[in-house]
């Protein structure tokens, strides 16, 4: 790109970028035409997210564990249209896949035009059944965007087998891909009308036209999809997959039994992240502070997020992490609970 920039931008990278697509659509099980690259997760959800009409009246449905920044341009959105922004409350720990659809299913009403899931919800990493859930929402008349910021490479995914209308993910996360690499796919009749944040010269010629070419940027973490995929695939993805998810959910057990909490919620309805209730003896800790501690000194990093007023521990597994970096975990922890409280 740089040895020659206008032929690259010009000449190459078009038909580069549909290729990268076209590769990471068929990891998605999708048609590349209903595949773009955005920035990130964010990018992709507030594509949709501003793009569609809402008027006074309308609903938009989320849970109570929808990713603040999500949250946060839903505000703006109803703020300009006059919809309401409606969470349905998940009260944690679940025991059960029916305690995240049950209260999804009993705030869906004909108001509601549009539902936004979480595939993976960011402060613990449960599941939620999309597909289930997508198809309370269609029956409804709502219309579903899917935020699977987490998921690709940490859930199989068929997307257009999901019945959602637009899914937002990233590459970045789970799938080795360098910073700045998100996508949107839109099922093809959901396409129209659904513009990029940035609008440029691409305007009025279709999603992928749209979405292509958002003004000049360093195209290379898109380029390089194909090869964060096929480093997944030669570490095996279903190994990759299993691994990760029998350490995080066995390390997050034996974390939880130590300090006599819960975790948030059954081992089958995680990935590779799990969350565990810290011990009253840690809930006054400021969460920044306590995650910045663990960074410094155990390099280790754990998201300490308060949930209704009460703080839990995402614990991660990847494939490079072994049983011993739980143990440091466990030890640096039980060393700031104050002497005798050991709860
Ligand atoms: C559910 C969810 N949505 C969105 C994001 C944001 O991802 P990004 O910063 O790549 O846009 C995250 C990040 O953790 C997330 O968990």
């Amino acid at each position: 790109m740089e040895a020659s920039p206008d032929r690259f931008l010009r000449y190459v990278m078009p038909d580069a970028l549909r290729a990268a697509a076209g590769r990471l659509a068929t990891f998605l099980k999708a048609r590349a035409s209903d595949v773009v690259f955005v920035e990130n997760a964010t990018s992709g959800m507030n594509a949709v997210l501003r793009s569609l009409q809402f008027r006074r009246g309308d609903e938009i449905l989320v849970t109570s564990h929808v990713y603040n920044a999500v949250r946060q341009t839903i505000h703006e959105v109803c703020r300009r249209s006059g919809a309401k922004l409606v969470e349905a409350r998940i009260v944690l720990p679940i025991e059960h896949v029916s305690d995240l659809v049950s209260p999804i299913e009993q705030t869906l009403n004909r108001r509601t035009k549009l539902l936004v899931l979480d595939h993976i919800a960011s402060p613990t990493g449960l599941i939620f059944p999309v597909k289930r859930l997508a198809a309370l929402a269609r029956a409804r008349g709502a219309k579903v965007l899917v935020d699977g910021a987490h998921a690709p490479g940490q859930l199989t995914l068929d997307i257009p087998s999901l019945g959602v209308d637009w899914y937002a993910g990233n590459c970045h996360k789970w799938l080795f891909a360098p910073k700045g690499c998100g996508f949107l796919w839109s099922r093809r009749s959901a396409q129209a009308g659904i513009h990029p944040p940035v609008i440029s010269h691409g305007y009025g010629k279709g999603f992928t036209g749209e979405f292509d070419w958002t003004g000049t940027r360093d195209f290379s973490s898109w380029l390089s999809v194909p090869d964060g995929i096929s480093f997944f695939q030669e570490l095996k993805a279903s190994r990759v997959r299993a691994y990760n998810h029998r350490l995080v959910t066995e390390q997050a057990r034996r974390v939880a039994a130590a300090w006599g909490m819960p975790v948030d919620g059954p081992p089958e309805l995680h990935g590779s992240l799990m969350a565990i209730r810290l011990p009253d003896s840690l809930q006054r800790r400021a969460p920044r502070l306590l995650m910045a501690e663990l960074l410094a000194q155990l390099r280790t990093v754990v998201a300490v997020m308060p949930i209704e007023g009460v703080l839990w521990a995402r614990i991660s597994a990847q494939v490079y992490n072994v049983p011993a970096d739980y143990d440091r975990l466990l030890e640096h922890l039980e060393r700031l609970r104050p002497r005798g409280r050991r709860k």
